[in-house]
């Protein structure tokens, strides 16, 4: 077999928020894959780094009172240790403000300026007078011009679904001062992707297959999934625009060359250009020649850049990208693979349903990530479709794959071994028992098809990403091995000593069964792979060690003691990881800012529950100024009376005397307050939230309650002397 080298990479993080099971949908996805074909012993270099530019994290830095740089170093240290905790192993995870990439950035830039591909041009766009500074679309706010519902978004509405330019919002705001935004025009620069060149390139290169190898074979691959294909024909059918790729100042990111600091990279450009600054940083630590990373990097080497990422950031990974390298010199992705998106119990990820977890939440409350990887396993496949996390599901699957079938066959055979034969396992195989042991390695794919070593299918479902498929046929072997220690019942040969002999063979045929079992799974549960194999007394195990000349340990191996090597899921845990994620209010009134700037250019793509669904990208909210305070009408309330409402788990239904008027409000507070209690007592509300239309009637109101996620939420009182009605300043 001849060893691949693949340079492969995950969507870089942003810099601002935190990894969320729906993020680690891809990591885990890439470093099985990764680890596999570690395992099959080709040359893999896994790299990624967080993306740290752009206009939400220099506004995040300076509401912290930090400088971006600190805010960024903070960050890639938890996201290192979420990675770190979930066994995310990448070579290298770096950042994008390194000065690797700021080399390259500038390199791409130049280059692409010789073959005539920038463009500049004026662009324009709102502008926060206050602030001094452009405006993403996203943090200008205004009255829906549809259904006239106030602090909607610039480009769409929460309250009625309506899309629309920001410049229709009626009365607009800037998110960061609160200003009128004016719109002003500036120069930008382009990259020209309408040119007929980009077109030709891009036509040829995203529907052109490749000869690849698979295992020992060699396959006709395609780039792109046959779904990610299809998007690429709408888009290149649908003519390509030019791609903005330059901000104004203030910006954090790269400047552009010759634009003496006042034009700054766009963060989408700089972010995949991060996978070459990573990879180029860790070869270079690695102290490897440059000869050696341009064969990575330059088009005609004998390797292999392999990315996986999200569906929604196809548009940015298919076009802009392999665009860019081609007419910049550079070399062009092997493949792109792209993931769907993660539903938590069949439904978008949410914080007030606690199932927008954080991957620190998840291991904070000590769950084993490796019952998450494994879940995941099962789950994914080679598709964009979504894959849901269905927590009932994913406790029964843990416990009764895992759990159940292989642990269960070493925690059943080990004992015997260790107290009656000294450790040690014997070779030899009876007839009879060799047939088992046939059954076990060999899978019939279809009924009258040859037999296969499941070593070999099990492969190509992995190196296919067919994880879900891996996961089954691993399963099936398990259950053989599990028939065969219940057929042969080693607890009842032990109390014949006439039986020695066999109980010998049987208990060690099971732990050889184990051991083929670590290997299949040792790419998604590398941990227990680990302390697998201590226990079995073998070195690192790779896939070739579960091939013909290699499936029996030799005769005498030594084991070592059993130790229990992983616990059943029990569901109080799993209540509990959603108790601590609940938000119990409804979202707040002005809701953080998405992390993802609006590009003209780019067309609208779906958004990701993974990354964006309730605030993913990042608590990127502005700071406030004193006006925009002021615009929040905060009245004393006398709660006149509450009541439960049927089908709701979370929600009281109360009446809020205002001292004028009677107003009804939903609010999430069932889990602390009985209704009796509440009757006749004062609390804060937000007076002038627009009325919301909720599953149980309107909301004409929001009361105000303390919580820290764990623990609350605790109605805020005034005190005493106050009036319904009184206006808190
Ligand atoms: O969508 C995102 O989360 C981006 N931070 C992904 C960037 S991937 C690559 F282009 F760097
Ligand atoms: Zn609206």
């Amino acid at each position: 077999m001849n060893k691949r080298k693949i340079l492969v990479t995950s969507a870089l993080p942003y810099a601002n928020g935190s990894i969320h099971l729906g993020h680690l949908v891809e990591y885990i996805q890439t470093d099985v894959w990764v680890r596999f074909q570690k395992m099959q012993e080709h040359e893999v270099h896994y790299v990624c780094a967080d993306d740290t530019h752009g206009t939400p994290i220099m506004l995040r830095a300076e509401q912290e009172g930090i400088t971006p740089r600190q805010l960024i170093d903070r960050v890639w240290h938890e996201h290192k240790a979420d990675f770190d905790g979930f066994h995310v192993d990448f070579d290298n995870f770096y950042t994008t403000d390194s000065p690797e990439n700021q080399e390259f950035c500038e390199d791409i830039y130049r280059k692409l300026e010789a073959r005539d591909l920038i463009a500049k041009r004026p662009v324009e766009q709102f502008y926060d007078p206050v602030k001094q500074m452009f405006l993403p679309d996203r943090y200008i706010k205004g009255e829906c011009p549809n259904c006239h519902a106030k602090d909607q978004y610039g480009d769409s509405c929460e309250a009625c679904g309506a899309t629309y330019s920001p410049t229709d919002v009626i009365n607009p705001y800037s998110t960061v001062s609160g200003a009128k935004p004016e719109r002003r025009s500036s120069k930008h620069h382009f990259f020209r992707l309408s040119d007929p060149r980009c077109k030709a390139f891009l036509e040829e290169w995203v529907f052109e297959s490749f000869e690849g190898q698979s295992g020992t074979a060699v396959e006709l691959k395609p780039r792109l999934q046959p779904e990610a294909a299809n998007k690429m024909n709408e888009w290149l059918s649908g003519g390509l625009a030019d791609w903005d790729i330059s901000r104004d100042a203030p910006y954090f990111g790269f400047p552009i060359p010759g634009t003496g600091r006042k034009k700054f990279f766009y963060v989408w450009l700089d972010a995949p250009v991060g996978y070459f600054g990573s990879f180029r940083n860790y070869f270079k630590q690695k102290q490897r020649s440059q000869a050696e990373i341009d064969e990575f990097l330059q088009p005609g080497g004998n390797t292999e850049m392999v990315h996986f990422i999200g569906k929604d950031i196809l548009y940015f990974h298919a076009l802009f990208w392999p665009a860019m390298l081609k007419f910049s010199g550079y070399r062009t992705p092997t493949q792109i693979y792209a993931h769907g998106f993660l539903t938590v119990n069949g439904q978008k990820m949410s914080k007030s349903r606690g199932t927008f977890i954080t991957a620190e939440s998840y291991l904070r409350q000590g769950l084993n990530p490796e019952w998450l990887r494994y879940y995941y396993a099962a789950k994914l496949n080679d598709t964009m479709e979504d894959i849901d996390l269905n927590f009932d599901d994913f406790i029964a699957r843990v416990n009764s794959d895992l759990v159940g079938k292989y642990i269960n066959i070493a925690s059943r055979c080990s004992g015997f071994i260790t107290r009656r034969f000294g450790g040690k396992l014997i070779h030899t195989i009876s007839e009879a028992n060799r047939k088992w042991f046939n059954q076990f390695l060999f899978c019939q794919l279809g009924e009258g098809d040859t037999f296969l070593g499941r070593h070999v299918s099990i492969a190509h479902f992995y190196d296919h990403r067919e994880y879900g498929k891996a996961i089954k046929e691993i399963m099936l072997a398990a259950d053989v091995a599990n028939q065969y220690v219940d057929r042969m019942k080693p607890w009842e040969l032990a109390k014949n000593s006439a039986k020695h002999a066999e109980l010998h063979e049987v208990c060690s045929v099971a732990l050889n069964m184990f051991r083929i079992l670590t290997i299949y799974l040792k790419p998604v549960l590398p941990k227990l792979a680990t302390e697998a194999e201590r226990f079995l007394g073998v070195s690192p195990l790779v896939w070739k060690d579960a091939s013909s000349q290699n499936r029996l340990l030799p005769d005498g191996h030594q084991i070592n003691d059993y130790e229990h090597l992983m616990t059943r899921i029990d569901p109080k845990q799993i209540e509990k990881l959603i108790e601590v994620n609940k938000e119990s209010l409804q979202p707040p009134q002005i809701k953080p800012a998405q992390t993802m700037e609006n590009n003209s250019s780019t067309p609208s793509t779906p958004s990701s529950p993974s990354r964006n669904g309730e605030n993913v990208k990042g608590d990127t909210s502005a700071m406030m100024t004193i006006d925009e305070f002021a615009r929040m009408d905060l009245r004393v309330a006398r709660i006149v009376n509450a009541e439960q409402i049927a089908g709701a788990d979370k929600l009281l239904k109360l009446t809020l005397d205002t001292g004028t008027e009677q107003r009804t409000v939903f609010a999430g507070i069932k889990s602390a307050y009985d209704p009796e209690q509440l009757k006749g007592r004062l609390t804060v509300m937000v007076a002038n939230l627009a009325p919301r239309k909720m599953k149980f009637g309107i909301s004409e109101g929001m009361v105000l309650a303390a919580s820290d996620g764990n623990d609350g939420p605790y109605l805020l009182a005034p005190d005493e002397g106050a009036q319904p009605g009184m206006k808190v300043k």
